[in-house]
C-alpha cells in the first residue's frame, strides 16, 4: 500500500535528486491573479515564469499543489472527481524540453527504486496534430525509445492531448499523458487510451509548453520551452494500491466513513460521497488565509453553495442534526498535516460552518412550513416554488424531496428566464444554491461596488477585495490595507459614494471576454473560467464610469436606489486585511 504521504515525498525526492528545488505549494486562493476564483492546477502560480520572468528557486522545480475545480462538480459522486484534490507538478523554466521530461516520468513509474510499476500496465498518448501544430512524433519516438510498444500509444487530438491556455492567451502546448490499467489481469493486444478510456486511468500529465496562443487565436512559438507535469495525487494514489475509487484514498477515507457513520440510510454511497468531498473542499477552501467565509458572491459563494449542498444530501441520509462541524474537524485532522494552515485557521472554519448551518437550516425548515402555506389545492405553482426559491433560497429539489406536487415546467420556465438576466456561468450548475436576489442584497451589492472604487480612489490602487458578505441588513467588504483608516478617510469615501448615489447613475451591464474587461479597466474576480465570457457591471456611463466591476450580479438599475450609504464600523479583518461594514438606505 501507498499513502498519499509517501507518494509526495517520493515525488519530491526523485525530483530533488535531477536537481530541482522543491517550492511552495502556493494558496488556494490566486494571490497575484484576481482573474480566477482559485488555484486550478499547479501551474497557476507559475505563470509569470513560464512566461520568462525568472524564478528565484532556479529553472527546475518541483511542488505539490492544492487545487479547486468546480467545473466537473456534477460529476462528483462517481468514483474518480474530486472538488479539492492535490497535484504534483515538476517543471522546466526554459531547461529540459521533451526528452529528459519523458524520460525523468518513465523511470520514476517504473523504477525500482521510485514507484517500481508494471510496464506492461503502462500506456501513454500524444498529441496527434491538426493546423495548429505537428503530430509529435518526437514524444513517442520517445516512448519507443525507452521500451513501450507502439500500439500502446494512442495519438489523440487537442481535446484530449493539448493543456493550457491558462486563459484566453498564453502558454499552451501539446501533452503526452500516461495510463495505468486497471482492469482485470493484463491489457489485452492492442488496448490502449484511444480505445478503452475505462480501463486505462490518467495518472500524469507532462505538457510541453513550446506555443504562445495570441490575441488573434494563432499558436506562434514561444521564446521560452517549458515543461509542465501535473500528477493527480489521489488519483494516482487510488490506482496505485487497487481501489475501486478515491475515497478509499487515506485523505478522504476517515472523512467518508465518519459521513457513513452519521448516516441513517446507508445505502446512499452518492450522498456520502459527495458530502465527503464538498465538506473537505469547503474547509481547504476556508482553511487559507485569505479567510474565505461563506458568501454570497466568489469564492464565499461557492464554499455556501458547497456547504448547503452537503446539508441537503445529509437529510437524504437522515442525518437531522447539526453535522458540518463534526466532519469538518475530521477533514481538519486529515490534512492538517501537511497544510498546517488548517490548524491556525481552524476556530474561523468551525464557527463559519457552524453559523452557515443554522442559517440554511432556518431557510429549511422555514421553506417548508412556507410551502405548506402556499399549497393551494394540493399542488404548488411554478411561480410558488419559484418565489419560495428566490426570496427564500429554498431550492426546488427540498420540494421536490418533501413530495408535494410542483408545476416544474412553469418552475423551470422561469428559472431559466431568471438566469439568463443574471447568469453566473459554471458556478450555476451547482445543485442547492442560494439565490437571494431581494431588493435589499440588491442595494448592499451595487454599494459594495462603489464603495470598492470609492478606497481604490481616495486609499490607492494597492485596495484590492479580500472578501465579502451581504446580508439583508448590512454589507461587509475586505479589502487589503496596511493601516487602519483615519476618520477623515473614512468620511471620504462615505461621501464619495454617496455623491454617485445624489448623481442617479445608471448601473447595467455587458458581456465580454476576460482580456477585453481587462482592457476596459474591470476589477474584482472572475466568476467565471478562463477564456469563457464575463458579465461587467459598470456604474456610470461607457466612458465616463465610476465602477467597473467584474460581477455575476444582479444589482439595483440606478444608483438612486441606494438612497444613501453609511459606514457603520472600520476594524482589522487579519494581518494586511482591513474590514468595513456599511449600511444603505434612509
Ligand atoms: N497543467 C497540467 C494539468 O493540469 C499539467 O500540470 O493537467
Amino acid at each position: 500500500m501507498i499513502t498519499t504521504k509517501e507518494l509526495r515525498q517520493k515525488y519530491l525526492d526523485f525530483f530533488v535528486s535531477k536537481n530541482h528545488t522543491i517550492i511552495d505549494g502556493a494558496s488556494l486562493i490566486p494571490e497575484n491573479d484576481p482573474t480566477v476564483l482559485f488555484t486550478t492546477a499547479g501551474m497557476h502560480p507559475l505563470v509569470p515564469y513560464l512566461m520568462g520572468e525568472k524564478h528565484p528557486s532556479g529553472n527546475r522545480l518541483v511542488n505539490y499543489q492544492k487545487c479547486i475545480r468546480t467545473g466537473d462538480i456534477e460529476e462528483v459522486g462517481d468514483n474518480t472527481h474530486l472538488t479539492f484534490f492535490e497535484m504534483l507538478g515538476n517543471w522546466s523554466l526554459g531547461d529540459y524540453f521533451k526528452q529528459e521530461a519523458i524520460e525523468y516520468s518513465w523511470e520514476f513509474l517504473t523504477s525500482e527504486k521510485w514507484l517500481g510499476l508494471d510496464k506492461n500496465k503502462i500506456a501513454v498518448s500524444v498529441f496527434a496534430g491538426d493546423k495548429d501544430a505537428p503530430r509529435d512524433e518526437e514524444s513517442a519516438k520517445i516512448w519507443l525509445a525507452l521500451g513501450v510498444p507502439k500500439h500502446k500509444i494512442a495519438y489523440l487530438p487537442k481535446k484530449n492531448n493539448w493543456w493550457g491556455p491558462a486563459g484566453k492567451t498564453g502558454p499552451c502546448g501539446p501533452d503526452t499523458e500516461m495510463f495505468y490499467w486497471v482492469g482485470e489481469g493484463l491489457p489485452p493486444q492492442g488496448s490502449n487510451p484511444g480505445n478503452d478510456e475505462t480501463n486505462w486511468v490518467e495518472i500524469w500529465n507532462d505538457v510541453f509548453m513550446q506555443y504562445y496562443k495570441d490575441e488573434t487565436g494563432n499558436y506562434i512559438q514561444a521564446q521560452q520551452k517549458n515543461v509542465d507535469t501535473g500528477m493527480g495525487l489521489e488519483r494516482t494514489v487510488a490506482v496505485l494500491n487497487n481501489y475501486h475509487d478515491v475515497y478509499q484514498v487515506d485523505t478522504l477515507k476517515p472523512i467518508y466513513n465518519r459521513v457513513l457513520d452519521l448516516a441513517v440510510v446507508k445505502n446512499n454511497i452518492k450522498a456520502v460521497r459527495i458530502i465527503t468531498d464538498h465538506i473537505r473542499a469547503a474547509v481547504m477552501i476556508m482553511g487559507d488565509d485569505q479567510g474565505v467565509v461563506p458568501a454570497n458572491v466568489d469564492q464565499g459563494y461557492v464554499v455556501r453553495r458547497l456547504l448547503r449542498a452537503a446539508i441537503r444530501r445529509g437529510r437524504e441520509l437522515g442525518i437531522d442534526s447539526y453535522f458540518l462541524q463534526d466532519i469538518a474537524q475530521v477533514v481538519i485532522e486529515t490534512l492538517n498535516n501537511p497544510y498546517q494552515e488548517l490548524f491556525r485557521n481552524k476556530q474561523r472554519i468551525i464557527s463559519e460552518i457552524s453559523i452557515e448551518e443554522e442559517k440554511f437550516n432556518k431557510v429549511l425548515n422555514e421553506g417548508e412550513k412556507k410551502v405548506k402555506q402556499f399549497i393551494s389545492n394540493g399542488k404548488l405553482s411554478g411561480e410558488e416554488a419559484f418565489q419560495l426559491y428566490t426570496t427564500y433560497g429554498y431550492p426546488i429539489d427540498e420540494i421536490k424531496r418533501l413530495g408535494v406536487e410542483v408545476d416544474l415546467d412553469s418552475f423551470y420556465e422561469k428559472l431559466k428566464a431568471h438566469q439568463e438576466l443574471s447568469r453566473v456561468g459554471s458556478e450555476q450548475k451547482f445543485a442547492g444554491g442560494l439565490a437571494d436576489h431581494s431588493e435589499e442584497v440588491k442595494r448592499l451589492h451595487t454599494a459594495t461596488h462603489l464603495l470598492h472604487a470609492a478606497l481604490r480612489k481616495v486609499l490607492g490602487d494597492h485596495v484590492a477585495q479580500k472578501g465579502s458578505n451581504i446580508t439583508k441588513d448590512r454589507l461587509r467588504f475586505d479589502f487589503s490595507h496596511p493601516t487602519k483608516m483615519t476618520p477623515a478617510e473614512i468620511q471620504q469615501v462615505e461621501d464619495m459614494v454617496n455623491e454617485q448615489i445624489k448623481k442617479h447613475l445608471r448601473v447595467w451591464w455587458t458581456e465580454m471576454t476576460v482580456t477585453e474587461a481587462k482592457q476596459k479597466g474591470a476589477l474584482g474576480l472572475f466568476v467565471q473560467k478562463y477564456g469563457e465570457k464575463v458579465k461587467v457591471y459598470t456604474v456610470g456611463e461607457e466612458n465616463d464610469w465610476f465602477s467597473r466591476e467584474l460581477c455575476g450580479g444582479p444589482h439595483v438599475e440606478n444608483t438612486a436606489e441606494l438612497v444613501s450609504f453609511k459606514i457603520i464600523k472600520e476594524e482589522a479583518s487579519s494581518a494586511g486585511v482591513r474590514r468595513i461594514k456599511a449600511v444603505v438606505g434612509k
